[in-house]
């Protein structure tokens, strides 16, 4: 269903690799809402993935751009510009890898290579995404910024390794620069943090599966998806959010403000009595022992 709640209005999207990527699924609501978008992803990314079928899908261009290059991302702003016939209102910054995970390097035995490549890939880019469009004035007033995080910003969850590094400072660089866009241009800059998604950088974290059931249990709403994800940003892009900024905002179905549900103690308790009773029976002697028997 439409509310034509971006009606008019045009945006770049960075991230969507296939159809189970969350800024995929932004890029098709937002164009259903109204908007216009370009697209963009990384050249490997296009080849692997589908981003120029969905640009061709959307009547629209895709350009590449390792969004770590500066030099890149002038290139893509300058020719989303040139495409939009000026500027522009809102960016989605939907990236994250982290070669640590990919290679198996557990968070206590670090590359530092490629805990830098993390960073600069998973969040560092955000500030380069930004820095760029400020500098080339590539934004409306009133425009709207939003990157993807994840609450391993804030708590620590296990296998998460240094992608939650990444998430917390990708929240810190949201705040610093939605200070500056706010100040000068009325440019708003937030952080969506979603439940865990069964996407392609998803199934990168450890035991996805069982953290997914974890967290569908613990939530009162449940697990959000990808679609609601892009429901919920769309809100943000639009002109009824204009004074949310420098904001972290969870998108989790209420497991954030959870420490235990009924569904995760009934698990729970079933898997201790489980084990309490394998222990039993494998003292039993011991155990008649001390008992008197
Ligand atoms: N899937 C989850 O469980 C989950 C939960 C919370 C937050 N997130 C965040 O959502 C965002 C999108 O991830 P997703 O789950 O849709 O997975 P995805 O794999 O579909 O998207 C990740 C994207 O990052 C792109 N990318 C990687 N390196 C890049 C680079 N150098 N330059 C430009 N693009 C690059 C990839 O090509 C891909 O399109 C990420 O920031 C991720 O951390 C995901």
């Amino acid at each position: 269903m439409s509310y034509n709640l971006l009606k008019g209005k045009k945006g770049l999207i960075f991230g969507a690799l296939n159809d189970k990527s969350i800024a995929w699924q932004v890029a098709e609501r937002a164009v259903e809402e109204g908007a216009e978008v370009v697209l963009t992803n990384t050249a490997m990314a296009a080849r692997m993935g589908g981003t120029a079928e969905l640009a061709e899908k959307l009547n629209t261009i895709f350009v590449p751009a390792d969004a770590t290059s500066v030099e890149d991302l002038e290139r893509l702003i300058d020719k989303t510009m040139e495409h939009f016939g000026g500027k522009f209102d809102f960016i989605l910054h939907s990236i994250g890898m982290s070669p640590n995970v990919r290679k198996g390097r557990t968070y206590d035995d670090l590359d530092y290579g490629f805990l830098m490549k993390t960073l600069d890939i998973s969040a560092i880019s955000f500030h380069k995404v930004m820095q760029v469009a400020r500098k080339k004035d590539a934004l409306n007033e009133w425009g709207s910024i939003v990157a993807l995080s994840y609450i391993a910003a804030q708590r620590t969850l296990y296998g998460y390794n240094d992608m939650a590094d990444a998430k917390a400072l990708l929240e810190s660089i949201a705040r610093s620069f939605g200070y500056i866009y706010g100040r000068e241009k009325k440019i708003r800059v937030n952080t969506v943090s979603q439940s865990p998604t069964p996407t392609t950088a998803g199934s990168g974290v450890m035991g996805l599966d069982h953290l997914m059931d974890f967290a569908q249990r613990m939530s009162p709403l449940g697990n959000a998806t990808a679609l609601d994800c892009a429901n919920y940003v769309l809100t943000l892009f639009s002109d009824l959010t204009r004074k949310v900024t420098m904001q972290n905002l969870f998108h989790d179905g209420g497991f954030s403000s959870m420490g235990m549900s009924r569904r995760a103690m009934k698990l729970y308790s079933q898997s201790l009595e489980k084990e309490l009773k394998e222990y039993e029976e494998k003292n039993m002697e011991f155990l008649d022992v001390k008992h008197g028997k």
